[in-house]
């Protein structure tokens, strides 16, 4: 079993509760405005959402992709970065959480300098993807935009440790719903189950509204209430 380090170099340290364990392989911190740490989380975001992506452009936009995520996450102010968690594993950054809180959308908007540098197209598909957001995060509740570990990572507790981490995150600021959409054929879904996380609602959009703008048919809203 991973256990989380207490300590955190790079970046400012995710408070640790009084009761956290030993030092162990796995540290979680807040992401930097650093180019490394950004592409990073470009990488993890492409990762979380691939089959997204390839549906809206396509595979050979991917890179693009990750340097416009990256470009999206430079020069913004502290609170920004404290909704980026990511975790690192022996010293290597290993995945990443992004975690969105009500009146998140208002709070850091998206800029127009940091798109992709995409042709018409892709444009489109990108917007249609973007219209599938699920925006209006209501009080109390803490949404996980993304979680992903790198695949040369996985399986060894990362993911579980990024999303308490991410709960601890969520209780903080006084949250009592944790939740997060996924495609109801992702193999995250059963992740997310084995964290106690519940489908709540399906949607499957209108005639295949849906599977035009994201590539699937169904969304599962999953949610679990903290305590
Ligand atoms: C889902 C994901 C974050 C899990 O990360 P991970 O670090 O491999 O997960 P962990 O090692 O912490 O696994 C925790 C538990 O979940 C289980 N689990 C992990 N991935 C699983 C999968 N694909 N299918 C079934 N169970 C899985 C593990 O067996 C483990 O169970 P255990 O506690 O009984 O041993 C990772 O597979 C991933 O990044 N997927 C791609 C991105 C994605 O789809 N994200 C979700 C949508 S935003």
């Amino acid at each position: 079993m991973t256990e989380v380090c207490k300590i955190q170099p790079g970046g400012r340290p995710v408070p640790e509760p009084t009761d956290s364990p030993s030092p162990g392989p796995v540290i979680v911190r807040y992401l930097t405005g650093t180019e490394d740490d950004r592409l990073f989380a470009g990488r993890m975001m492409v990762e979380a959402f691939e089959r997204k992506l390839v549906h809206a452009t396509s595979r050979g936009s991917l890179p693009d992709m990750r340097d416009s995520y990256a470009n999206s996450l430079r020069e913004r102010p502290p609170e920004f970065y404290e909704r980026h968690l990511l975790a690192e594993y022996n010293g290597e950054k290993a995945g990443s959480c992004v975690l969105r809180y009500h009146g998140d959308s208002e709070l850091f908007q998206d800029r127009e300098e940091d798109m992709a540098p995409v042709g018409c197209t892709d444009f489109c598909g990108l917007e249609l993807l973007n219209k599938s957001r699920k925006e209006g995060i209501p009080t109390g509740t803490c949404s996980i935009n993304h979680l992903a570990v790198d695949s040369c990572f996985r399986r060894k507790g990362i993911g579980k440790i990024l999303l308490n981490t991410a709960e601890k995150d969520a209780l903080r600021h006084g949250c009592s719903v944790m939740d997060l959409w996924v495609a109801s054929n992702n193999k995250a879904r059963l992740f997310f189950e084995g964290q106690g996380y519940m489908v709540l609602e399906t949607d499957t959009g209108c005639c295949c509204g849906l599977w035009c703008m994201t590539g699937v048919w169904r969304l599962n809203r999953m949610e679990k209430k903290l305590s």
